[in-house]
């Protein structure tokens, strides 16, 4: 079989929601400190605390939308520590991550800097694991109430006279697990009364979104969806990307065998699986596919590097990430009707990092360089489309040799994103287009030779997007030939 791509370009299957673009940072690690936050009396060159070159370098992905304070740290986080002067808030222990000390200093005011610094919408998740409902409550009126109230006046004096904008809010993370241990039935009754407390102030809506399921936990979903779904706008979805075993040995995020490729991304494209058998759940009690599935937790997790602490999850990325991010991209988008955003771990120095840094030095990794690329999919209008690829095939493991999405953006111009997992051999594809007349193509690629290839300090430029034009005009069409390891969009304008 060869690998031909259909494009029918005249019909529009809705939007890709720019949330699928998201991301995630948590207290946890060299994620916030160090990574982003360094203080104002930094010798590193910041702007309000937060590291100016990674907000440089973050600003030019355009994230939408930014999780935070985790994680499991959430369920242990009083946010009430975090605000006030920073030299007198509390200091705590990280339980979960390192049992390093918290010092509190990044708290609520700095995360919503961070977010108006990146222009990217806030999204919160509350505690429900350690927290009570009336902290929450108090959370979301501190955030976003401008009337007369304690926690009004409480914000005022910690120098925020307006409420800020928020409207994502998570009722809690993982409450089956470092969230609480619950069962679904207990969760469920527990996000019906917090979120009861979490309210719309003003002209301010929530996005309130409940704690879902890990993996294939499709009870959890099941029971969700029966006892809460009206009092829901989204329902999280938690998926790690994972060669070896989570307890017994991740694998290395470089030094891998050609069998740990092959597990990776089959691994990686597991992900549609999980949102076709949870999206068929909520249909069942939500057929106009109100409630959004929200991935708000997913990428590869290795074993941390050699010599770092292993409660930090500092891991290198390689184009084999870079393949996890496109090829999980293309999934989402292509399931935009129900994947409403996702938001993947962690922005900076945790597990499938954009960026990486040590002291005063930042590099990109292939992951950003994917983000960047895709930025074309964000609020663009879905294609109808249909692929048909050859498959790879390793020992019992088989999987499509390409991923693809395509895409109209605002512009007017088709972006189609191709990644073509295979490691050793070229592909080509046969792109039909219908619907449209082929005009001007241009083209950009990420790939390399290596399969291990990363960008390092010495070296912060190995893996880097360039121009590409290994296509030809084909029947009104294009054959594309895509090199071994690559993620590649094209831009097509009609002519
Ligand atoms: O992203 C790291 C951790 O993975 C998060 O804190 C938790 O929610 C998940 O188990």
């Amino acid at each position: 079989m060869s690998t031909k791509l259909i494009i029918q370009a005249d019909v529009t299957e809705g939007k890709i929601n720019k949330n699928i673009y998201g991301h995630f940072a948590e207290h946890l690690g060299r994620g916030i400190y160090e990574g982003i936050w360094v203080g104002e009396d930094s010798s590193i060159p910041n702007t309000k605390g937060i590291r100016n070159d990674v907000l440089e370098a973050l600003k030019k992905l355009n994230i939408p939308v930014l999780r935070w304070p985790g994680g499991c740290f959430a369920d242990e986080y009083h946010w009430k520590d975090g605000v006030g002067p920073r030299e007198e808030r509390k200091r705590m222990v990280n339980t979960h991550w390192g049992g390093v000390v918290e010092n509190n200093h990044f708290g609520t005011h700095e995360f919503f800097t961070l977010c108006e610094l990146l222009g990217a919408e806030p999204y919160i998740c509350g505690n429900v694991g350690s927290g009570t409902v009336q902290e929450m409550s108090e959370w979301v009126e501190y955030m976003t109430f401008d009337g007369e109230s304690p926690m009004t006046a409480w914000r005022q004096e910690n120098g925020r006279q307006e409420p800020w904008k928020l409207t994502y809010f998570g009722v809690g993370n993982e409450n089956w697990g470092c969230g609480g241990n619950m069962r679904p039935e207990y969760y469920a009754d527990l996000y019906r009364r917090y979120q009861t407390y979490v309210r719309n102030y003003g002209d301010n809506k929530l996005y309130k979104i409940a704690g879902g399921a890990n993996i294939d936990d499709y009870k959890w979903t099941e029971v969700l969806m029966q006892e809460a779904a009206p009092m829901m706008d989204g329902l999280s979805l938690h998926y790690y990307t994972i060669p070896g075993d989570f307890w017994l040995g991740k694998g290395s995020a470089t030094d891998f065998s050609e069998d740990e490729w092959h597990l990776t991304l089959k691994r990686a494209l597991h992900i549609e699986e999980l949102i076709e058998k949870h999206g068929t759940i909520m249909d069942k009690y939500d057929p106009e596919k109100r409630v959004g599935l929200i991935i708000d937790e997913w990428g590869t997790w290795f074993d941390v590097e050699p010599g770092t602490n292993p409660g930090f999850l500092y891991q290198q990325n390689t184009i084999r990430d870079a393949l996890v991010a496109g090829a999980s991209l293309n999934i989402f988008n292509n399931h935009s009707e129900r994947v409403q955003m996702a938001n993947i771990a962690q922005t900076v120095n945790v597990l499938q990092a954009m960026i990486l840094t040590e002291g005063q030095e930042m590099i990109k990794t292939p992951t950003y360089h994917v983000f960047d690329l895709y930025q074309v999919h964000q609020d663009a209008e879905r294609l109808s489309s249909h692929l048909e690829s050859d498959e790879i095939k390793h020992g019992e493991l088989a999987y499509p040799t390409v991923s693809t999405s395509v895409s109209r953006g605002k512009d007017g111009k088709i972006h189609v994103s191709f990644c073509n997992l295979d490691h050793t051999n070229e592909v080509t594809v046969d792109t039909e287009l219908r619907g449209a007349t082929l005009g001007t193509v241009s083209g950009k690629i990420l790939t390399s030779d290596k399969r291990d290839a990363r960008n390092t300090f010495d070296a912060p430029s190995d893996v880097e997007v360039v121009p590409f034009a290994n296509f030809a005009e084909q029947d009104g069409g294009l054959q594309v030939t895509l090199p071994a390891m690559s993620v590649t969009v094209l831009t097509i304008e009609e002519g």
